[in-house]
């Protein structure tokens, strides 16, 4: 018989004081080490990374569950290890997610600010609200997993700004075009 169970925890990452391209570097690496290793330990999850804190939900059979989480507790990229939540289950939330990285997106954003947290602190999460986040992740199941293949793409300030720069020029084009074709009917031109 299956003994399914889900668990979820909270951490602090240790890796804060490197800039930010190495910080999503470590990020990275553990979702695609994590996606590898899970497929073969029947493992499935989501990880949220925000605000320096770590939030993630384990769903699998409990030996294989509670192996992991003796290897996450000894993990040196984060401490204050936190289990939030720890029950079995009768079926997954994440079954298509070995384990899905989640951005912490304005929904999220106004259910923590409903709960007056005005910031991504796990640690803080009551029981109801980690049931919540939850169901409200899994509503977002839609968006296919980051592949493995393809990395975890984090854009740089100059790659942001370059994205940026066209959109900005096509906006102006429109508006200095719209202005002529309104001087033009109004007869000025
Ligand atoms: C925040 C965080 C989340 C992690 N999540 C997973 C995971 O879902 N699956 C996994 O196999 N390892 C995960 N790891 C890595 C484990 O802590 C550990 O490095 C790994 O299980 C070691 O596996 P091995 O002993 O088979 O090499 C995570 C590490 C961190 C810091």
């Amino acid at each position: 018989m299956s003994d399914l169970i889900r668990l979820v925890y909270a951490s602090k990452a240790t890796f804060c004081d490197q800039h930010i391209g190495a910080r999503h570097q470590v990020v990275d690496q553990i979702i695609r080490d994590a996606q590898y290793q899970n497929r073969a330990h029947g493992i499935t999850g989501v990880l949220c990374f925000d605000n320096g804190h770590f939030f993630q939900a384990l769903e699998g059979e409990r030996e294989a569950v509670e192996a992991l989480y003796d290897n996450i507790l000894e993990d040196s990229r984060h401490a204050d290890v936190w289990l939030l939540w720890k029950r079995p289950v009768n079926q997954r939330l994440f079954d298509r997610w070995s384990m899905k990285y989640i951005n912490v997106d304005a929904y999220i954003h106004r259910i923590l600010e409903r709960e007056r947290l005005d910031q991504f602190e796990p640690h803080r999460f009551s029981d109801p609200l980690v049931e919540e986040l939850l169901e409200s992740i899994k509503i977002s199941e839609a968006r296919p997993e980051t592949p493995l293949e393809a990395p975890v793409r984090w854009l740089s300030r100059q790659e942001a700004q370059s994205r940026w720069q066209p959109s900005f020029f096509l906006t102006g084009f429109a508006a200095m075009l719209a202005l002529l074709i309104g001087l033009a009917l109004a007869g000025f031109l």
